[in-house]
């Protein structure tokens, strides 16, 4: 009998271990033979630990697990147990979905190359051999995929620059500081198919040049760190990396980098300081660290997902993935459902489905069944949505349109309970704790905006123009992303809620 439960961090903080170590201990208390698998999360946050049997072909699930359910297991009867799910794969939330760049994850056992080639890895990698630099990059190109950090440049072009670019050396960078505030792609992907990545970087080395990579990572990720660091080894082993990756006599090499925990060191030229052991400062662009990026050189700085997504691009074809989506919005967009919701998750799906759908048939409503009064798209530097702007649709253009970003995807939502005065007090607070410091509208305004927040809820006139006001001069005057953004969630929580805003005094008036 095979019985698979997760090792995914999420499945381990609901007790994951303890349910995998009640199987070991009933199956031999019984006799039976078992081999349990940790697989990675198929991202049904809520069934974790969600446990899959084998029934011939079919994964059957169970969730939420806990060591008390587990004897049941045992006693026969797939549907029969009182946290039968049924087959996994038809489980609503999981069938409504198009999985491409997450297909393997919470199927495969993480750290099997077997099991990751068996499912349809390397096959990207296989193709990219066959081709040269320029037909890479020509096909990401070709196939609209963007940058799923936040900013959505075209990844094609990003890696053009690089191939094009003179240097003696260029270099491949994973973002994986996965930092936005209830999102959590990256590191699921990280913890349930390091390989895909892996593949992803070696294909963005043979499509721009270079031969050595690096995966920048956040202290906070410690299970996807140990197994990213697994999965190198064992691909170093099997030839996937090293001087002649899959005996093609062209080399790349990967090496794991733990940050210290700044969300300033996801923004990509502070990463770079970091990476060349300066301080996490942002550097001024340009130039571009496509031109100018680690140690001077030529580089690729691309987050998790988009380097993941390059293997089955090359393995299908870029036309089927430029087909999928909306608007220049191509391909499939793994969104983050985190927040008051009931069922959380991550939800991988082609873009143009409407904020609404996904917050009432993919999250199904509030967890405490309260009203939905406010979603935040994009993290904490995204701006807050309301119901009536419920039909927008997940693209780039959409949310640019409506003051918005799509950012890394997460959406977190928000019951009508929800204080927006004290949201909006937690954006320029975040932005004055996470400031690196280098400019003087991010520095200080941000400090500025907290007090002027305090002096909103104090009811002193006056107070909400300097705000609007100052968060002009921080999205014009900043250099980087997080001064620049951090107006979006404090002008949407005034403009979208202004009642939150109404002081007691002038509520009186
Ligand atoms: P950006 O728009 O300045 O740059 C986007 C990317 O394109 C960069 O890698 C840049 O170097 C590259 N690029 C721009 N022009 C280029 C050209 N002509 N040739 C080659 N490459 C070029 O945006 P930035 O500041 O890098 O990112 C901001 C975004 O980061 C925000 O939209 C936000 O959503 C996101 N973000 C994501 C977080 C996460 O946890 N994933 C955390 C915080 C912010
Ligand atoms: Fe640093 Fe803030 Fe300026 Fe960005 S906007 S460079 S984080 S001070």
């Amino acid at each position: 009998r095979t019985i698979f439960v997760p090792r995914d961090a999420a499945a381990l903080a609901l007790g994951a271990d303890a349910v995998a170590q009640a199987i070991s201990r009933e199956a031999e208390a019984r006799g039976e033979a078992v081999e349990i698998v940790r697989n990675g999360s198929r991202g049904m946050i809520w069934l974790e630990p969600l446990v899959e049997v084998l029934d011939g072909e079919t994964r059957m699930g169970f969730g939420p697990m806990t060591p008390d359910d587990v004897p049941a297991l045992f006693d026969g009867g797939f549907r029969s147990h009182a946290k039968a799910l049924g087959p996994v794969e038809e489980i609503p939330f999981f069938a409504a979905q198009t999985r491409l760049t997450f297909a393997r994850c919470g199927l495969i056992d993480p750290l099997s190359i077997a099991d990751c080639e068996v499912n349809g890895g390397l096959c990207g990698l296989r193709r990219a051999l066959t081709m040269s630099p320029e037909e890479i990059t020509a096909e990401v190109t070709e196939s609209g995929l963007r940058g799923r950090g936040g900013a959505g440049f075209p990844t094609g072009i990003k890696w053009e620059t690089v191939r094009k670019a003179p240097g003696d050396r260029k270099y491949i960078v994973c973002n994986a500081d996965e930092g936005d505030s209830g999102t959590f792609a990256d590191r699921m992907l990280m913890e349930g198919d390091p390989f895909c990545l892996i593949e992803g970087m070696v294909i963005a080395g043979l499509g721009t040049g270079a031969d050595k990579g690096y995966v920048y990572l956040r202290s906070e990720y410690p299970h996807a760190i140990a197994t990213m660091r697994e999965a190198v080894g064992l691909a170093r082993r099997a030839g996937l990396l090293g001087p002649s990756v899959l005996d093609s006599g062209r080399a790349f090499e990967i090496e794991i980098r733990v940050g210290a925990g700044a969300y300033v060191c996801g923004e990509e030229t502070s990463l770079l300081n970091s990476l060349e052991g300066k301080r996490g400062v942002v550097r001024a662009k340009p130039p571009l660290p496509a031109l100018e990026g680690f140690l001077g050189r030529p580089t690729v700085v691309n987050n998790v997902i988009s380097l993941a997504t390059v293997p089955v691009i090359l393995d299908k074809g870029a036309k089927g993935f430029r087909q999928l989506g909306h608007n220049r919005s191509h391909g499939t967009i793994p969104i983050q459902v985190a927040g008051n919701v009931k069922h959380g998750g991550l939800f991988e799906t082609a873009f143009g489905m409407s904020l609404g759908d996904l917050v009432e048939k993919v999250a199904r409503g509030t967890a405490t069944g309260r009203p939905v009064k406010a979603v935040q798209v994009g993290g904490p530097l995204g701006a807050y949505f309301r119901p009536d702007q419920f039909d927008t649709p997940f693209c780039y253009e959409a949310f640019d349109g409506e003051g918005g970003l799509v950012g890394h995807a997460g959406i977190v939502v928000f019951d009508d309970t929800v204080d927006m005065l004290e949201q909006a007090r937690f954006a320029m607070e975040f932005c004055a704790i996470e400031s690196c410091g280098k400019c003087t509208p991010c520095r200080i305004g941000a400090v500025r905006g907290v007090e002027t927040l305090d002096k909103i809820r104090a009811g002193e006139p006056g107070q909400v123009e300097l705000l609007e006001d100052l968060c002009e001069t921080m999205r014009g005057g900043s250099l980087c992303a997080l001064g620049g953004f951090t107006p979006y969630p404090v002008l949407s929580a005034l403009t979208r809620f202004p009642d939150d805003f109404a002081t007691t005094t002038e509520a009186a008036e």
